[in-house]
């Protein structure tokens, strides 16, 4: 038992986080679903990308963006030459909602302390957010994500050697739904191919 800040603290590399969140019993959430969704992708990436939650198909699978979003996804790190070998993946939340809806704001901070010490331990050199749930869980801020993304912030946590250079954009869930957006997601991924570039 204890909490996710104790628990999380405690493991030293990706291995010991996925079994303590494994283990981890004190949300209602965890015992809804039928995987611990932690990861997918290349974990020595530089690059992080991180989402809310998983639906229904990343329950079944137990991965990450593995189900309609998980496709846009694909073709999104595809459209700046990047895939599941060049990028490491995760949520806020690693476990279903039964409904789908989003994690509400209590949940979401009570797996915090699980993506904040896995970024320590991946220690990416970027990280992308995916969507207004990510972004103002680890941005701390809280504009929308309209008001967000597009924007370089950095990321610091006591566990990480220097600050990470963040990109919050759109959901692929959102441009689902909302096609239009896709022209600020595209300029977005852009900015974050230049920056790998190190044009800017
Ligand atoms: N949406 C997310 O935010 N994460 C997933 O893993 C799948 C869909």
């Amino acid at each position: 038992g204890g909490t996710a800040a104790h628990v999380a603290a405690q493991c030293r590399d990706l291995a010991q986080l996925r079994q303590a969140m494994e283990a981890f019993d004190a949300l209602p959430l965890k015992r809804t679903a039928m995987s611990t969704v932690f990861a997918d992708g290349n974990p020595d990436a530089d690059i992080m990308c991180i989402g809310e939650a998983p639906g229904q198909e990343e329950d079944r699978q137990g991965l990450p963006f593995v189900g309609k979003s998980g496709k846009l996804l694909d073709r999104m790190l595809a459209s700046i030459g990047l895939d599941r070998g060049s990028v490491y993946i995760s949520n806020v939340v690693p476990w279903r909602p039964v409904d789908n809806r989003k994690p509400t704001a209590d949940e979401v901070a009570v797996c915090l302390p699980f993506i904040t010490r896995h970024i320590e331990l991946v220690d990416p050199k970027l990280l992308i957010l995916f969507g207004g749930a990510a972004a103002s869980a680890l941005l701390g801020r809280s504009e929308g994500i309209n008001r967000l993304r597009g924007r370089w912030f950095d990321y610091s946590s006591p566990g990480l050697p220097r600050p990470v250079a963040v990109m919050p954009t759109f959901h692929p869930a959102y441009l689902l739904r909302t096609p239009a957006a896709k022209r600020e997601a595209w300029r977005d991924l852009l900015a974050v191919r230049k920056r790998i570039d190190g044009h800017s």
